[in-house]
């Protein structure tokens, strides 16, 4: 519930704390924040533009694919690198948390811990705010000044989502650990070629590194791959999900499936990274 995270958050008009009033979220200045009927905050600035927000036709395919169970080991192996940094009770940022699916699977694993889920998509937020009863879930811009406490976070958790280096940096506590999931080359592998979908750039985890240079240090790092059975309908909705999306069409996409079998094993990989504070 979002009461369980209002401590860890600031005013994204003057950098107050705010508390919980009758109806929404309140600072000393007067600035005050609806909490939809859906359980979340909207702390956008009046005038950000959502141009990168997923849409709800995205949100329901990505909610329907990892509800069918197809990136649990990579869940898994997340949620258990950051149960071992969370101990007590403690904030976890996921930010660009979508529908708040690898967040939810981070809380069961840390019973004491709360998350905060934030995303600029209010339709990946709606879905977020009713993934766990221990998290809270905003609308805000990971672009802009993080409505968050200084060192408010243990433990941030970045799943395919932009990373703003040095707000993330200034929200994670002394101790705490920055988690990214990226793609590696091999992701979706026998699956690019034919249905004409984007590669994973070679050097992915080298710029995600250079993009976080100067505020962290790569503590360690991990391959995770399996393999998924899918079927066509599943491989679209995946598309959906990706990069690709907006690159092939649903009718070019179902055209070039129609010459491969249906189920077909398709390669998930990915690299999860922790990274620590620089002073
Ligand atoms: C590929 S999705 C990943 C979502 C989630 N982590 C998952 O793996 O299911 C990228 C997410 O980042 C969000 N996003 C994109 N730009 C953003 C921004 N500037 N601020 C906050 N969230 C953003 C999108 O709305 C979307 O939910
Ligand atoms: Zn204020």
């Amino acid at each position: 519930m979002l009461a369980d995270v209002v401590e860890y958050l600031v005013c994204p008009v003057c950098g107050a704390d705010l508390a919980m009033a009758d109806r929404g979220l309140l600072c000393p200045a007067g600035h005050t924040f609806d909490i939809a009927r859906q359980g979340y905050a909207n702390l956008l600035p009046g005038n950000a533009r959502p141009g990168t927000a997923d849409t709800p036709e995205m949100v329901r395919a990505r909610d329907a694919f990892l509800g069918a169970g197809h990136f649990t080991s990579l869940a898994e192996r997340l949620a258990r690198s950051v149960a071992s940094t969370v101990t007590g009770k403690a904030c976890v940022l996921d930010a660009g948390a979508g529908t708040g699916h690898y967040l939810s699977r981070v809380l069961d694993r840390s019973p004491e811990a709360v998350g905060l889920a934030l995303d600029i998509s209010k339709h990946a937020v709606r879905r977020a705010a009713r993934a766990h009863a221990r998290l809270g879930a905003v609308v805000a811009d990971l672009w802009r000044p993080l409505p968050l406490r200084d060192g408010a976070a243990m433990a941030i958790v970045n799943v395919f989502a932009p990373r703003n280096a040095a707000e993330f940096h200034r929200v994670l506590h002394d101790d705490g650990l920055l988690f990214t999931v990226t793609p590696s080359p091999g992701h979706l592998g026998s699956l690019v070629e034919p249905l004409g979908l984007l590669t994973v750039d070679e050097r992915k985890t080298e710029r995600t590194d250079a993009a976080l240079a100067g505020y962290f240090k790569l503590d360690a790092r991990q391959n995770v791959a399996s393999e998924a059975v899918l079927t066509h309908a599943e491989v679209a909705t995946l598309v959906a999900m990706g990069p690709s999306a907006h690159h092939v069409p649903a009718d070019q996409l179902w055209a070039r499936l129609e010459s491969l079998p249906d189920p077909l094993p398709v390669p998930l990989c990915f690299v999860l990274s922790a990274f620590r504070r620089l002073d």
